[in-house]
């Protein structure tokens, strides 16, 4: 079978991390990659055999693709994703969707009007320790969830092109960017919260942070998401507390005090210079795309409606914070 033609829009930090992970995708190769800093994206793609354009809609005009793959800085996601399925192009988009909800609709509504694949590469729920919490929770292997504490760790990224994600304008923050994992981890396990509550540190001297509470009934949910400016270096965990037992990630994963051992990725991961941690999620969220086109399925793990609702849940925190 012909492997799946592939077009790159943006080679930055997670650009980057795509481009490199689809050398282990066997049926796809990446054609195509665009990039406003065409020098450095040709520095990245190096030898190998890839078409550089500057501005998407000419890549789109000049290559036969079969899927598109957006890793531009958020602000440019709705407009982008919509001009590629437009075109008729299966879509991996990076998160967050869009950066509201009202883009997310218009997406949404480019979605429903094709019988293409429109995905938002919501990486958590690729990832083997969040894949086992899903597990244990859904099975009822040890009992009912009581309470589930995540945190997402950073220091303020300062890589970013033109450092657009300092710019809540066109990040949304540490809420739309950060926070985001782990609000669309919990409502694609547990659906929408009952209640919200939160408290929003707002950027300030290079500092943000947000602490929300979800409630589902009785059960707590709590979800902390930091960009400080200390140096911090990157960490994602979570303690989950059943009626009989508990899961704990931190720098290992733990169920009942007995390591759970799960692949990890190639070191590739933790030398991008981005803050992400060194997981296979990434490497599997692109393998599931691609097979899920190269054999005429839908992508149901993730649906543009469920990553719709993580933008809007991401809204609605905002509004209903606490600002300190
Ligand atoms: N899943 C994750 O763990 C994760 C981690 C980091 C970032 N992200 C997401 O990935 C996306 C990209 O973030 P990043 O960290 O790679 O940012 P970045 O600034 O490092 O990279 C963005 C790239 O897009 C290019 N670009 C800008 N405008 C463009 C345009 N009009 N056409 C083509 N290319 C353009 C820039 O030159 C840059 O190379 C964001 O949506 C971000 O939220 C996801």
């Amino acid at each position: 079978m012909d492997k799946v033609r592939v077009g790159l829009v943006g080679i930055g930090g997670m650009g980057g991390c795509h481009f490199f992970n689809y050398d282990s995708v066997e049926n796809a190769q990446v054609v195509a990659v665009c990039d406003v800093r065409e020098d450095m994206a040709k520095e990245k793609i190096g030898e190998r055999d890839v078409k550089v354009y500057t501005d998407l809609k000419k890549m789109l005009r000049c290559e036969k693709l079969d899927m598109i793959d957006i890793c531009t800085p958020s602000y440019l996601h709705a407009d982008m994703a919509i001009a590629c399925l437009k075109k008729g192009y299966h879509v991996l988009c990076e998160k967050p969707m869009t950066l509201n909800a009202k883009d997310a609709k218009r997406v949404l509504a480019a979605a429903e009007k094709t019988n293409k694949n429109f995905m938002v590469a919501h990486v958590v729920r690729f990832m083997a320790p969040y894949m086992y919490l899903k597990d244990v929770i859904t099975s009822g292997e040890l009992g009912k969830l009581i309470r589930l504490d995540m945190k997402r760790i950073s220091s303020m990224p300062l890589w970013s092109f033109e450092d657009w994600m300092r710019d809540v304008s066109k990040s949304g923050g540490v809420v739309t960017d950060l926070s985001i994992h782990d609000f669309d981890f919990v409502q694609s396990v547990l659906g929408a919260p009952d209640k919200i509550s939160a408290i929003h540190k707002e950027m300030k001297d290079n500092s943000e942070y947000i602490l929300t509470n979800m409630f589902y009934g009785d059960k707590l949910i709590t979800c902390e998401g930091t960009w400080y400016n200390a140096n911090i270096p990157f960490s994602a965990k979570y303690l989950a507390v059943f009626e009989n037992g508990y899961v704990e990630l931190s720098d290992k994963l733990v169920k009942n005090g007995e390591e759970v051992s799960f692949a990890k990725a190639s070191a590739d991961a933790a030398d991008l210079g981005i803050n992400i941690g060194n997981d296979n999620g990434y490497l599997a969220e692109i393998q599931y795309f691609v097979n899920c086109v190269a054999n005429g399925l839908k992508t149901d793990l993730v649906t543009p409606t469920s990553s719709a609702y993580s933008v809007e849940l991401a809204d609605t925190i905002k509004k209903k914070a606490q600002i300190i």
